[in-house]
């Protein structure tokens, strides 16, 4: 068993970026890692150039990415853990798929449309070709199995097809060049609102650093920032029920169920009644007891471009490794 999952390089990583993806890639590292299976998780640094970007920002971004991912929990001794960039394979198999996949395919994936939107003749080639990249980062591999979330399962259905009409066209039946991946559905994610607005995303791009914790905040900017969260007057209600109509309460009860592996009901059976001068001291404390580790990790790695750059090294060696043969199968089925 094979799972290849890709991840956008992303710089500023917050809580909502911890509990919303990186914690279910550790989730599943654990869980397959149990099984037997080898978990490969790049970070998507080819995918990043499809649309206008920053070569600095997107560099700096990839080690900050790595350093999170590790400090989180992603193991590279027992997953394989690369960038794109450094496995060329990457890059090759997908122009060989390139021949197989079929425009009219491509012109119906809806991220393409709404990437895309009106402009479609400003839109970059890799924009468009980007789901046969994605084919190939999990081809490549014989992936046995891809989470995916609900907006990625066309590009996964996409990789299907491509890996099936290429063993169709090239390959004899009883050795067939991919495999074709099953997809599994990763656990819902939490979606973390902003501490300063209740109805919008916490996120690296707003402009109030009060509004998100970050990976690197210690503890006493964690506390002052909870203890400056937006809340309502009212005392915590002793059933999730009570939490409609109430975003900003909905949200920091969310973010304790979360962090304490709980969930919402449990979490109001033990505050419900209380107000917000008693529950966020307590939530303040659990995101310090359980973020400290971690970030204290995180600022010391990213820190280290050595460690982070030998880290992507070992990571890709192993990923070339395991690339080649598909590779060079893929090459002399096609007569090249
Ligand atoms: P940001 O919104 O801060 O720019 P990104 O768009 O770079 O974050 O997201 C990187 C990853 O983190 C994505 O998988 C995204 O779904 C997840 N993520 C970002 N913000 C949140 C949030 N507030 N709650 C849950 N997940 C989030
Ligand atoms: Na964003």
């Amino acid at each position: 068993m094979r799972i290849v999952s890709g991840i956008q390089p992303t710089g500023n990583l917050h809580l909502g970026n911890y509990l919303g993806a990186i914690r279910n890639w550790v989730g599943m590292q654990d869980e397959w890692t149990a099984k037997g299976a080898t978990c490969l998780y790049f970070l998507a640094d080819l995918h990043a150039i499809s649309m206008p970007h920053e070569p600095a920002s997107l560099a700096a971004n990839t080690r900050e990415m790595v350093a999170a991912l590790v400090s989180c929990g992603i193991d590279p001794d027992r997953s394989i853990l690369f960038n794109q960039a450094q496995v060329p394979a990457h890059a090759e198999l997908q122009w060989l798929l390139n021949g197989t996949a079929r425009m009219g395919w491509l012109n119906r994936m809806t991220q393409w449309k709404d990437k895309a939107g009106k402009n479609r003749e400003g839109a970059s080639v890799a924009l468009f070709t980007y789901p046969v990249l994605q084919a190939a980062d999990v081809l490549l591999y014989q992936a046995t199995h891809v989470p995916v979330g609900e907006d990625q399962k066309q590009h996964l259905e996409l990789a299907r097809d491509v890996a099936q009409k290429f063993n169709n066209d090239f390959a004899s039946e009883d050795a067939p060049v991919f495999t074709l991946p099953d997809p599994i559905i990763p656990p819902q994610a939490a979606r973390i609102m902003s501490l300063r607005d209740g109805s919008a995303k916490m996120s690296k791009s707003d402009p109030s650093d009060m509004s998100r914790i970050n990976l690197v905040d210690d503890a006493d900017t964690i506390m002052a920032k909870i203890k400056k969260a937006k809340t309502d007057p009212e005392p915590l209600p002793e059933t999730a029920e009570g939490l409609e109509g109430r975003p900003e309460a909905r949200n920091l009860v969310g973010i304790y169920a979360t962090m304490a592996g709980t969930d919402v009901a449990s979490v109001l059976t033990q505050f419900g009644g209380q107000g917000f001068g008693q529950f966020k001291p307590a939530l303040g404390d659990l995101l310090v007891e359980k973020l400290a580790p971690m970030a204290a990790r995180y600022r010391e790695l990213r820190e280290d471009q050595g460690a982070l750059d030998a880290i992507l090294r070992k990571g890709a060696e192993k990923a070339r490794a395991l690339a080649t043969p598909t590779l060079d199968a893929a090459y002399q089925a096609l007569g090249l």
